[in-house]
């Protein structure tokens, strides 16, 4: 028998057990869903999935965010598939590779050039040590709340309990020294003058501050991001904006053109390479100076390689997402989508009593129940009611809606009028549901 067959004919509850027995963790990762509502997904087309157990759901985790033109885009799939006979993997330059460093040199605002990478943690890593190169400074900040992966300078202060001891934080994770601690500052998000002074205290010995524009879901308050950019550039520190999540996704040119502030480097991965793995930093040329074999002594170069850095498959892919994402109104459209939802799950959420916020951007989200409706900081947003976000969460995805509980909604350009409508109706049940569970 085929193994597709096979596949078939197994059910989702076996192919469930196989993952807790053959996976660490019995998953992929960090987040697994709750048993009840747990799925192997077998096919997405759009902006729907499919489970194994033949159940549909309307997708707004996307693959944590790349896939922003939906799945299987007849762009992308068709570029893909060109590929695919050609060769997967040269590591050698590839007419693909070149085309998508244009493309986000043409985008980004603070690109003269890229440097590409296999993920978006290798990408902040790299940020990191290219900036403690080009510096010869040893530390680095980052804001309270922010994501930038996995690598062990990007663990401190992710997710704490309370507030850290600024600029001291404690790492999120076992397994990391306690000596990269004293390289990573973490200040928090929004609270400008701390930050600015932690900056000028720190100075001498800092090398990077690095920060998600849109952090989670928290919007940098206005002049926050300026008094970074200020600071940093008076210090001669490199202002690293993370662009993973809002590259290509709040606007072509991402944060920076949407909150109208340029870094020094930016990372990008996620939707740059139309839900293949890739990532890259982006800078001006002088900044990424330091990755140039050519015309820097062996001694100061900063090393950045990696085995599918400029892989074609990929590359293949983001230009063609790119490409559709580059036609006119594409995010006048993906804005209407994501502000149609926001509105419509806050009024129904109140509608049924509780302290529903969709904070973030329309193109992405997250729902909150908090009392406090203007949530600046990690810590602000630590009064969300944990406990409910989870039972609201499962309750959608019995009836069909692909989330992650109590993290964000990424929204799609082929999300459908019908898909918003539904989901409305799915998140009104929800609520209802939950409420009279009591
Ligand atoms: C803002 C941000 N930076 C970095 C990363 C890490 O990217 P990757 O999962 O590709 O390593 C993520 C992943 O979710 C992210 O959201």
């Amino acid at each position: 028998m085929a193994i597709a067959e096979r596949t078939e004919q197994t059910t989702q509850g076996e192919l469930l057990a196989k993952a807790d027995r053959f996976l660490a963790g019995g998953g992929l990762g960090l987040f697994t869903l709750p048993p009840d509502v747990n799925l192997v997904i077998r096919e997405g087309h759009g902006s729907h999935v499919t489970s194994v157990a033949g159940k549909e759901y309307i997708d707004y985790h996307l693959g944590s965010g790349p896939a922003l033109l939906g799945h299987g885009h007849p762009a992308v799939t068709e570029a893909v598939s060109a590929q695919l006979p050609k060769g997967t993997t040269f590591y050698f330059l590839n007419e693909h590779v070149l085309r998508l460093a244009e493309r986000l040199v043409e985008a980004v605002p603070c690109a003269e050039q890229v440097q590409f990478t296999g993920s978006g943690t290798e990408a902040t890593f790299f940020s990191l040590r290219v900036a403690r190169s080009l510096t010869g400074r040893p530390k680095v900040m980052k804001l309270e709340g922010g994501w930038h992966g996995m690598h062990d300078y990007a663990l401190w202060g992710t997710v704490p309990a309370r507030p850290s001891d600024y600029p001291r934080a404690q790492p999120d994770s076992t397994g990391i020294p306690p000596s990269i601690g004293e390289d990573v500052l973490v200040a928090p998000f929004n609270e400008t003058e701390l930050v600015v002074s932690l900056i000028e205290r720190h100075a001498h010995e800092l090398a990077a501050v690095l920060v998600e524009p849109l952090q989670r879901v928290l919007k940098p308050e206005p002049g926050f991001l300026e008094a970074l950019r200020d600071v940093t550039r008076r210090h001669g520190i490199v202002l690293v904006f993370d662009e993973i999540v809002t590259g290509f996704r709040i606007a072509w040119g991402g944060a920076q053109e949407r909150y109208g502030v340029v870094p020094d480097l930016a990372t990008y991965g996620k939707a740059m390479a139309g839900g293949f793995p890739m990532a890259a930093l982006a800078g001006r040329a002088e900044v990424l100076a330091p990755l140039d074999a050519r015309r820097t002594e062996r001694t100061n170069l900063a090393w950045a390689s990696g085995t599918l850095n400029g892989n074609p498959i990929s590359a293949a892919a983001g230009n063609a997402a790119l490409d559709v994402l580059s036609q006119p109104g594409v995010y006048e459209r993906l804005q209407r989508t994501g502000a149609r939802l926001r509105r419509g799950i806050e009024e129904s959420g109140r509608r049924h009593g509780f302290p529903t916020q969709a904070l973030g951007e329309d193109a992405v989200f997250g729902v909150r129940f908090m009392e406090n409706e203007a949530p600046r900081t990690w810590m602000d947003l630590q009064a969300h009611d944990k406990a409910l976000g989870l039972r609201w969460g499962v309750e959608l995805l019995e009836r069909g809606l692909l989330v992650n509980p109590n993290e964000k909604f990424y929204v799609s350009i082929v999300h459908s009028d019908e898909d918003v409508d539904r989901t409305l109706e799915i998140c009104d049940a929800a609520f209802r549901a939950v409420k009279a569970a009591g």
